[in-house]
């Protein structure tokens, strides 16, 4: 291939910049030409396309977001839109697209090679939500970010004998929850992937505690598992623990990206172009075993990453 497209798409999440970099460099040093796209699959629909030159990448390594913009593009569902895609790129003179996103991208991604437009996909979402790679694009420094917020919330809770609740983003995948509750020493943790029983899990821990003079606890919720808010009145109204809630909302999603992934978006890009150097297209790039691999996109959707029960029970096991 002479000339590629990169774009964004979809949540965004910290290091996608650090991809866009991988990408546009390893392209131009293997003397391809690359075009930005803006606006995720929206600006590839309307030609919003920007020639990319080493310099074009210069100075975003450390900064979060994308500076090609994101978006969700909802005419990307139907294929009248896949093919104004296909044509607008080809128009172009673009042969192959590094789409990076989350799955959600990764299935328009699959359309697009299908219709003719071969399509690499490197996993950028803070969520971790994609079942063949072990980790995703943006989950370490949300980690990071989340974990902070938790330590500065650890102090006043502590001042002030109190509960708690802190809610993170996963509507469907309870991954932040799950680690930032054993990094961070929480009570308990509600995951979408796991249902609960409310005073089993969350009101006798806190009795219990409370017997044993613990002075004050932590419940990390994510989003797809309850609300904070709620949770937090329920506490207070049950067992008479003063409650707090926190939700972190949007933070989650910025910041300057960890070494990790940096080090990963990095490694993903230079993967992509290789892959779209040889031709090859309607593949996902993924890490296993701190190894960079690649699946047929629909096998790599297909394959389901289970909450590790470890992760669970060290949670459990940690917090007595
Ligand atoms: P993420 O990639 O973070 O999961 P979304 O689920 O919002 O984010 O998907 C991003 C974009 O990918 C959507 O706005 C849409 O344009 C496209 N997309 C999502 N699902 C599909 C699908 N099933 N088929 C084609 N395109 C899709
Ligand atoms: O997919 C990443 C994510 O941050 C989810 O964790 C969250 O539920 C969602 O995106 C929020 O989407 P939006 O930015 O459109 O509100």
């Amino acid at each position: 291939m002479r000339k590629i497209g990169v774009l964004t798409s979809g949540g965004d999440a910290p290091g996608m910049n650090a991809a866009i970099r991988s990408v546009v460099r390893a392209a131009l040093s293997n003397g391809m030409e690359v075009c930005g796209i803006r606006k995720g699959y929206t600006g590839l629909i309307n030609g919003m396309f920007m020639e990319m030159n080493a310099r074009s990448v210069s100075d975003i390594l450390h900064r979060g977001g994308t500076v090609l913009q994101s978006s969700r593009c909802p005419e990307f569902r139907e294929m009248s839109g896949v093919k104004k895609g296909v044509e607008m790129a080809h128009r172009m003179g673009i042969e192959g697209v590094v789409v990076i996103g989350g799955d959600g991208s990764f299935r328009g991604a699959r359309d697009l090679s299908l219709a003719g437009l071969p399509t690499v996909g490197i996993p950028g979402t803070i969520d971790n939500d994609i079942g063949c790679t072990d980790t995703t694009i943006g989950f370490d420094t949300a980690l990071d970010t989340v974990k902070d917020a938790i330590d500065k919330i650890r102090d006043t809770a502590q001042s002030h004998e109190r509960c708690s609740v802190i809610e993170v983003m996963g509507r469907g995948a309870g991954y932040i929850a799950a680690y930032v509750a054993i990094a961070c020493g929480a009570e308990a943790v509600l995951i979408p992937e796991k249902s609960y029983n409310f005073e089993k899990d969350i009101l006798e821990p806190i009795i219990e505690g409370k017997k044993r003079g613990k002075e004050n606890n932590l419940i990390i919720v994510a989003e797809g598992a309850g609300g904070a808010i709620e949770i937090a009145e329920k506490i207070e109204e049950v067992t008479g623990v003063e409650a707090r809630a926190t939700v972190l909302g949007h933070i989650q999603r910025g910041g300057s990206p960890t070494v990790n992934d940096r080090m990963l978006a990095s490694r993903m890009g230079m993967h992509a172009v290789r892959l779209l150097h040889e031709g090859k297209g309607n593949r996902i790039v993924a890490i296993k075993n701190n190894a960079i691999v690649d699946y047929d996109i629909l096998e790599g959707l297909a394959m389901k990453k289970t909450m590790q029960e470890d992760i669970l029970n060290m949670a459990s096991v940690l917090s007595l």
